[in-house]
C-alpha cells in the first residue's frame, strides 16, 4: 500500500505512516479514528503540532515544498470557515487541484470542536513575514499597486489586512507562490464556485479583474510589498503618499 503512494510521499516529504493514515481516514466514511477522536479538543496546540505542523510548519510559517501556505496569525473566523469549506466539498473538490484535495482529505477527518480549537491556536500564532521566492516573473509593482487599489482594496483593505464583515481575509502573511496559485484557482473555477460558498463566489467573480498572467504577477508583487519589514514599516508606506493612506482608511 505504501509503495503506491510513493510519488505523493516524495512530493510531500511525509512519512509513509502518516500519509497512509491520512488517506485511510479520509477514505473511510465512518467516524474519525480513535486516536484522532481522542485528541483533546481543548488542547489545540498539541493537536496542531500533531496534525498540521508537518505541512504548515511548527510556527505556522508554511512550506513551499508541499505548497502549504503560512497560516500563522490568520483570523480564527477565516481558518474555521476554510476548514469547513474543505470538509464539505466546497474547496479542494476538483481532482486536478492536488493541494486542495490533500487539505480536503485532512479536514474531512476533523471533528467540529477540533476545527474550532485549532483555528484559535493558529490565529494566536505570531505573524510570519513571508520570504520572497522565485515565483514572480518580471513584476511591475507600480502597475500591481494600481490594480490593487482599483480592484482589490475595497474588500481586502488598502493595507491587505482583510475585512471580517466582507469575509475577505488578510493577504499579507501569504507567500507569493500561494497567492499566484489561489488567484489561478479562482480564475479557473477550482475554488469559489459552490453556491454554498458565498465568500468564495465573491472572490471568484473578482478574480476576473485580473486580466492577464502579467497582471497576476504585478498585483502579487504589490501585495508582497505590503508585508511589514523588520523595522515595522512596509514598502507600501514608501509607495503611498500620506494623503492616500488617510483616504484609504
Ligand atoms: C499533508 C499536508 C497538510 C497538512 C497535514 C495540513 N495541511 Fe492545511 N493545507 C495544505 C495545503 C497544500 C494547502 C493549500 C491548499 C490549496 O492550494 O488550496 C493547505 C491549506 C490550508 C488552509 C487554507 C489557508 C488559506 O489561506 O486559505 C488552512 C486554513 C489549513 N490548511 C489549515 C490546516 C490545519 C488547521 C491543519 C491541521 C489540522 C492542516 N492544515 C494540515 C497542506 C496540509
Ligand atoms: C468583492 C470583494 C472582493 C474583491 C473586490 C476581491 N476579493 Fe479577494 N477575496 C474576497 C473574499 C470574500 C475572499 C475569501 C474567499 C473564501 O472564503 O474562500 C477572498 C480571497 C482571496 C484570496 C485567497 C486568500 C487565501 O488565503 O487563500 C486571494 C489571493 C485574493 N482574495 C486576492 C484578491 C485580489 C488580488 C483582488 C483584486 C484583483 C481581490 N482579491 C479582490 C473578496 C474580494
Amino acid at each position: 500500500m505504501c509503495s503506491s503512494k510513493r510519488v505523493f510521499q516524495l512530493l510531500l516529504g511525509l512519512s509513509c505512516g502518516l500519509w497512509v493514515g491520512i488517506i485511510a481516514m479520509a477514505n473511510s466514511q465512518t467516524a474519525p479514528s480513535p486516536s484522532l477522536a481522542a485528541a483533546p479538543a481543548s488542547d489545540g496546540a498539541i493537536f496542531y503540532q500533531s496534525m498540521c505542523s508537518q505541512c504548515h510548519g511548527s510556527r505556522g510559517e508554511g512550506n513551499e515544498m508541499v505548497k502549504a501556505p503560512s497560516i500563522a496569525g490568520r483570523p480564527a473566523w477565516y481558518v474555521e470557515r476554510q476548514l469547513e469549506n474543505f470538509r464539505h466539498g466546497r474547496r479542494g473538490m476538483k481532482s486536478q487541484d492536488i493541494q486542495g484535495s490533500l487539505m480536503a482529505s485532512i479536514a474531512k477527518v476533523l471533528l467540529p470542536e477540533q476545527m474550532t480549537a485549532v483555528a484559535e491556536v493558529v490565529a494566536k500564532m505570531p505573524f510570519v513575514s513571508p520570504a520572497q521566492s522565485l515565483a514572480l516573473k518580471d513584476p511591475d509593482v507600480e502597475e500591481g499597486r494600481f490594480i490593487f487599489m482599483d480592484r482589490c482594496a475595497q474588500c481586502h483593505r488598502f493595507n491587505g489586512t482583510g475585512e471580517m464583515t466582507f469575509g475577505s481575509p488578510p493577504l499579507i502573511g501569504l507567500q507569493d507562490w500561494y497567492l499566484l496559485a489561489q488567484i489561478g484557482k479562482f480564475k479557473s473555477g477550482w475554488r469559489g464556485v459552490d453556491p454554498a460558498d458565498p465568500n468564495g463566489t465573491k472572490m471568484q467573480q473578482s478574480s476576473g479583474y485580473i486580466e492577464s498572467e502579467q497582471a497576476k504577477h504585478d498585483v502579487v508583487a504589490f501585495i508582497m510589498s505590503l508585508n511589514p519589514r523588520p523595522n515595522g514599516e512596509s514598502t507600501a508606506d514608501v509607495l503611498f503618499s500620506e494623503k492616500e493612506m488617510q483616504a484609504a482608511k
